[in-house]
């Protein structure tokens, strides 16, 4: 298969296409992101990596990040992670609270956002020192050891994060927040406003391609089993009400960021991250959902 030749030919298709998403502007310093960029990378597991547009500019990851977090979370408390956040798709938007009261206060899934305000409460119950762990988790498995925060986007989120506030107070309320809710929060924004681009992204996610094991030093960084059900994860509900629509048109497990990034993971075969900041309807980028159903389609490499 010609990765090279097809990601170019689709990369100039979408490119020629009116791109009618929005950006995201809830986060004010996202809104100050250039609208026209458009990046692509995919990695294979023997190590080759095929870029083009802006694949070398860093983004927010934004929810993207949830996924890392919930490997690192599941790694530390194996299977009993799912008494405290469920494995369902939501069928709502990724901020939603209306299942948060009918569920008592465990949340749907971990992508989420009130599941992933949860597993932010158990990784700072589980690590030292939680940001700096965190990070420290997530350079162990890139390539490029220099991968950071950004403190203008955290705190951007930070001074308008009422929604996600109202959440952690929810759950906490049904005693499923051990921690300080503004520390949750807090923590929770800090992982979100992780900054990358779609190489190192698309590098980072190879281990959910190789059954858990980082491919550059070969860190086991979940069994095969539950490398599995995180790929099935993202696959039901990393979309969030668009996850259907995902697996429909694209068919790879996968998972997108309010920042415009998407990546997707075809099991051991390879990893592909798109980048295009302008959102669909349902939150999703309009580019990156695009491109991914050209690629699967045009490379007949759906899962299904
Ligand atoms: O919780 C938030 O609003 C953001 N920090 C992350 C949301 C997000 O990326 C949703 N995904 N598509």
């Amino acid at each position: 298969m010609n990765f090279k030749e097809i990601i170019q030919e689709v990369y100039q298709e979408i490119e020629k296409i009116e791109d009618t998403g929005e950006l995201a502007s809830y986060i004010p310093e996202l809104a100050n992101v250039d609208p026209e960029n458009f990046g692509v990378c995919l990695s294979t597991l023997d190590d080759s990596s095929f870029g083009s547009g802006n694949c070398d500019e860093k983004f927010s990851i934004q929810s993207i990040a949830k996924v890392l977090s919930l490997c690192l979370a599941y790694n530390i408390l194996g299977e009993s992670i799912w008494e405290r956040v469920g494995v369902e798709p939501t069928g709502t938007a990724f901020d939603s609270i209306v299942q948060l009261e009918i569920n008592k206060g465990i949340p749907r899934n971990p992508f989420m956002n009130a599941g992933a305000i949860v597993v932010s409460d158990i990784l700072i119950s589980n690590l030292e020192n939680p940001k700096e762990d965190f990070l420290t988790f997530v350079r162990s498995i890139s390539k490029n050891s220099e991968l950071n925060y950004s403190e203008k986007i955290a705190n951007s989120e930070k001074s308008f994060g009422y929604r996600n506030i109202a959440l952690c107070n929810l759950i906490k309320s049904y005693g499923n927040i051990q921690n300080n809710p503004s520390d949750v929060v807090d923590f929770y924004f800090d992982l979100c406003s992780l900054e990358m681009n779609c190489k190192e992204l698309s590098e980072l996610f190879l281990y959910l391609a190789n059954d858990g094991i980082s491919p550059f030093n070969n860190i086991p960084i979940l069994t095969k089993s539950q490398s599995k059900r995180i790929n099935a994860l993202m696959q039901t509900c990393g979309f969030y009400d668009e996850s259907g629509e995902f697996a429909f048109k694209v068919g790879l497990p996968g998972k997108s960021g309010v920042g415009g990034g998407i990546i997707a993971v075809h099991p051991n075969r390879y990893t592909i991250a798109v980048w295009g900041p302008r959102l669909n309807k349902k939150g999703n980028s309009f580019k990156g959902m695009n491109f991914l159903e050209k690629f699967t389609t045009k490379t007949e490499s759906s899962i299904f």
